[in-house]
C-alpha cells in the first residue's frame, strides 16, 4: 500500500518508518527542506534511539523515501496521514490548528485519486470535520474520508510503542475507511494489537483524555511527596503500595519536578479549552494543570532552600535538560523554569545532558553547557538530577565529594540511594523520602 506522511517530525518519521518496515510503500513529506535534506543524506533530524538504523535498513530496501513536496508524494497513495505540529497557540493555549488546516489546503488542492486523509497529529474534538469541509469546499470531485487514529507513542522508546501498541485507535465514519485502515495496521494483527473503531469525535477526544489521565497521576504522586516530606513518610514506598493495586497500577507514580514535554502541558490545556467551549468544564484537568505549573519554580526553591537559602553567585550544576531520558526534545521541559529560577535568584548555571544541549543552548543563553557530567559538577555549590538518563544512575560519589566543594546533591527523580549518598558525605535530598 502506498502511503504518504506529512511532517517528518518525532511523530511522522518514526510512523512512516515503521508502516515501511511492515512492508508499505512509504514517502516521508516535510517542508523544512534542510530536514528532507538531512534525512536523503542519512543524517537524522531528532534522536530516538534505533530510529537511524530503521531509517537506513527500509530506505536500502526502497519502501521508505523523502520529499519536501506534498503533492508529488500524495500522487497514488491510497493513505495520507496528517503528522505535523499542534503547539499550544500563544496566549490562550488553544491548540494551533494552522499547520494542520495548511496542509488540509494542500491535500485539497493537489488530490487525484480516492484518498483516506488521517489525522495523526493530537487535534481536538472536531478538527476532522473541519478537515472534512475543508476538502468539500475545494471542489475536488475525488472521494475521501477523514479518519481519526492519534499517536501514543513515547519519545525514548518510540519505535517499541508503534510496533507494539497498547492499542490503536481508529476514528472512522465509514466503511471504506474502516477497511483501509485495517489494512494499514494488518501486520500488527499478527502482534495481537487491540483495534479499537470508534467514531471520529471519540477518537479525537481519547488522545486528550489519555493524556490528561496521566498527568493527572503524575500530578497525584507529586503532591503526596510533598505530603510525605512533611509527615516523613516515604513516597516510594507510598507508590508501590498503591500501584500493587491493579486497579491503580504502578506506572506513571513516580515523584518529580513535574510533567513537561511536547505532549501532557499542550494537550491539557487545549483540552480546558474544548471543556471551556462546549461549557463541561473539567475542573479536575484545571487543577492538575495549575498544580502542575507551579511546582517546576517550586522545585527551583527547592535548590536554593538546600543551598541554605540562597542562590546568589552559587554554582549550580544541572543533570540532565530534556523533558526525559532518551530523546532530545526540549519542549516544556521542567529544566527550563527550574534553571530560571536559580538564575533569578542570582545562581550561575552550568548543564550537562547527552543529548539536549545543542536545543537546550538556543532556550538559555545564560546557562553555560559542560562537556560531560564531571566537567559540570566541577567546583559547584550544589548538583541537581532534573532528568534520569542511564548516564547518571552510576554517578560516583567519591568523585562527586572530591570535585564539588560543598556537595550538595538534589535528586528531583529519586534515583540515588539516600544512605549511599550520604555515606558518602553528600547533603542529600530528593522527593517525598526522607
Ligand atoms: N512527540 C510525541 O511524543 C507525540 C506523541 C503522540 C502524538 N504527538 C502529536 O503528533 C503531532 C506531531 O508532533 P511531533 O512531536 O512529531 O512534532 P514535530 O514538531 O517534531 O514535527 C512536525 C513536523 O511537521 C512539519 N510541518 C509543519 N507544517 C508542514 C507542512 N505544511 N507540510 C509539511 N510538513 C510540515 C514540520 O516542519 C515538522 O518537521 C502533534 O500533534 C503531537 O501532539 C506527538
Amino acid at each position: 500500500m502506498k502511503i504518504a506522511i506529512i511532517g517528518s517530525g518525532y511523530v511522522g518519521l518514526v510512523s512512516g518508518t515503521c508502516l515501511a518496515d511492515f512492508g508499505h510503500d512509504v514517502v516521508c513529506v516535510d517542508k523544512d527542506e534542510a530536514k528532507i535534506a538531512n534525512l536523503l543524506a542519512g543524517v537524522m533530524p531528532i534522536y530516538e534511539p534505533g530510529l537511524a538504523e530503521l531509517v537506513a535498513a527500509n530506505v536500502k530496501a526502497e519502501r521508505l523515501s523523502f520529499s519536501s513536496s506534498l503533492a508529488a508524494s500524495i500522487e497514488g497513495a491510497q493513505v495520507v496521514f496528517i503528522a505535523v505540529g499542534t503547539p499550544a497557540r500563544r496566549g490562550d493555549g488553544h491548540a494551533d490548528l494552522s499547520y494542520v488546516k495548511t496542509v488540509a489546503h494542500e491535500i485539497a488542492a493537489n488530490i487525484k485519486s480516492p484518498t483516506v486523509v488521517v489525522t495523526k497529529s493530537t487535534v481536538p474534538v472536531g478538527t476532522g470535520d473541519e478537515i472534512e469541509r475543508i476538502l468539500a469546499a475545494s471542489g475536488t470531485p475525488v472521494a475521501c474520508s477523514v479518519v481519526s487514529n492519534p499517536e501514543f507513542l513515547r519519545e525514548g522508546a518510540a519505535i517499541g510503542d508503534f510496533k507494539r501498541p497498547d492499542r490503536i485507535v481508529i476514528g472512522a465514519e465509514d466503511e471504506w475507511a474502516r477497511n483501509v485502515m485495517t489494512e494499514v495496521y494488518r501486520p500488527l494483527f499478527l502482534n495481537k494489537a487491540p483495534i479499537l473503531f470508534t467514531s471520529r469525535r471519540s477518537a479525537e477526544l481519547i488522545k486528550y483524555a489519555s493524556n490528561a489521565f496521566l498527568a493527572t497521576k503524575i500530578t497525584f504522586i507529586n503532591e503526596m511527596a510533598d505530603l510525605c516530606e512533611k509527615v516523613q513518610a516515604n513516597v516510594q514506598d507510598v507508590a508501590r503500595g498503591m500501584g500493587l493495586d491493579n486497579r491503580i497500577g504502578t506506572k506513571f507514580l513516580h515523584a518529580g519536578p513535574g510533567y513537561g514535554g511536547s505532549c501532557f502541558p499542550k494537550d491539557t490545556l487545549a483540552l480546558l479549552k474544548t471543556a471551556e467551549e462546549f461549557s463541561s468544564p473539567v475542573r479536575l484537568v484545571e487543577a492538575v494543570v495549575n498544580v502542575n505549573e507551579t511546582r517546576k519554580r517550586a522545585m527551583g526553591r527547592k535548590v536554593i532552600e538546600a543551598l541554605g537559602g540562597s542562590a546568589r553567585d552559587k554554582r549550580v550544576a544541572i543533570l540532565g535538560l530534556t523533558f526525559k531520558p532518551n530523546t532530545d526534545d526540549m519542549r516544556d521541559a521542567p529544566s527550563i523554569a527550574i534553571i530560571q529560577t536559580l538564575l533569578d535568584a542570582g545562581a550561575d548555571v552550568v548543564a550537562y545532558d547527552p543529548e539536549g544541549m545543542e536545543a537546550a543552548a538556543r532556550l538559555m543563553p545564560d546557562v553555560t553547557m559542560a562537556t560531560n557530567v564531571y566537567d559540570a559538577i566541577e567546583a559547584a555549590d550544589a548538583i541537581v538530577l532534573v532528568t534520569e538518563w542511564d548516564a547518571f544512575r552510576a554517578l560516583d560519589f567519591g568523585r562527586i565529594h572530591n570535585r564539588a566543594k560543598a556537595p550538595v546533591l538534589i535528586d528531583l527523580r529519586n534515583v540515588y540511594d539516600p544512605a549511599q549518598a550520604r555515606e558518602a558525605g553528600i547533603i542529600y535530598t530528593s522527593v517525598g523520602r526522607p
